[in-house]
């Protein structure tokens, strides 16, 4: 499907049959698991989203300050070293960081194309027009796709940089992580390079707090999923029975979100024609977020086919920024 609102081009590969497939799936495979998941992709209607930018402007979540902080040194770098002329994102959301990249790809002079690729359609439009009013010569092709699914579809036109920042790397499990990544090397041609955002693993404390904010707004993002699945499946979770659970497994290096019910219950899932029982206690895995050693990063990136180009952190250590070539 293909929709074009005023300048912006906007292609869905994600039409509500697609949706509610893979809503399907994953909730009536999450559910039946011992113990219960969801994965984190479901957290991201319009609400969650909202949820998210509050979340970036936490006090406790440093990772968008400092990636922000690393672009604003270096994106002048980055742009120069890809010589890209078309900027897709993967998981672009909201496409705030962007406009750094943005601006220096169009110093640099080459770009002519930005191709942001979100599952959330309305947040993905939004950004997308606003952005079609900031560069006027900018041609904006917004894809609303699936990026575990989705990225042979991805337009091939162009000198590519692929960014994909905020370390939502690091929501995807290492056997995840090693597909995706395997995946989009082989879409990716010579000349074309990927930018890649990941947390990096650091004092536990603060990880912890970055994760369980003292306003509780990554609480209620957390519990977004389960009225996504209320609306979407039919079901009855009472939000407010489910308490946020954050820790940091550091056998794994990764946060793990949970949702912990306050009581024994039975929720029904009607879309499902399923009945799940909670024990009082249980936990139910609704994302890890994974942090990373930058040896390890480019271990991954090389296992996977890149070659990479340089690394970028900030000052303090707490964020990487790394340029891949193939
Ligand atoms: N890149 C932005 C947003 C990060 S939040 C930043 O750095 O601040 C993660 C984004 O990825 C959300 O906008 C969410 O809707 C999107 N997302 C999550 N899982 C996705 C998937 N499987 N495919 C495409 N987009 C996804
Ligand atoms: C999108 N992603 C990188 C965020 C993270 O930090 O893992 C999602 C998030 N979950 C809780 N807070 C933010």
């Amino acid at each position: 499907m293909s929709v074009s609102q005023s300048a912006v081009h906007l292609v869905n590969h994600l039409d509500p049959d697609y949706l509610r497939q893979a809503l399907e799936h994953d909730v009536r495979t999450g559910l039946a698991s011992a113990p219960k998941w969801l994965p984190p992709k479901w957290f991201y209607d319009a609400a969650g989203s909202e949820l998210f930018s509050q979340i970036t402007r936490l006090p406790e979540y440093y990772p968008t300050r400092r990636e922000l902080a690393i672009l604003r040194r270096e994106a002048v770098d980055i742009a120069a070293r890809s010589g890209a002329d078309t900027l897709v994102e993967l998981g672009s959301g909201t496409s705030e960081k962007t406009v750094l990249l943005l601006d220096a790809l169009s110093v640099t002079g080459t770009l002519r194309t930005y191709t942001p690729v979100d599952v959330d359609a309305v947040t993905l439009g939004d950004a997308a027009q606003r952005l079609t009013v900031r560069y006027p010569d900018l041609t904006v092709r917004a894809v609303c796709a699936d990026f575990e699914r989705h990225l042979a579809l991805l337009p091939r036109r162009g000198r590519r940089m692929v960014a994909f920042l905020g370390g939502t790397i690091g929501n995807l499990d290492p056997a995840a992580r090693e597909v995706f990544l395997k995946e989009l090397r082989a879409t990716l041609r010579p000349g074309d390079t990927f930018l890649l955002g990941a947390d990096l693993v650091k004092d536990t404390g603060r990880l912890v707090a970055a994760y369980d904010d003292a306003a509780g707004v990554t609480a209620a993002f957390n519990r977004n999923v389960l009225r996504v699945v209320n609306r979407e499946l039919d079901a009855d979770f009472e939000p407010d029975a489910f308490e946020h659970v954050a820790i940091y497994d550091l056998r794994s290096d990764w946060i793990e979100m949970r949702l912990r019910a306050t009581r024994a219950m039975d929720v029904r899932v009607d879309g499902l024609g399923l009945t799940v029982s909670f024990a009082d206690g249980e936990e139910m895995r609704t994302e890890i977020s994974a942090k990373f050693r930058p040896e390890g990063l480019r271990r991954e990136l090389t296992a996977a086919g890149f070659t990479v180009l340089h690394h970028y952190t900030d000052p303090t250590e707490d964020f990487s920024l790394v340029l891949a070539g193939v």
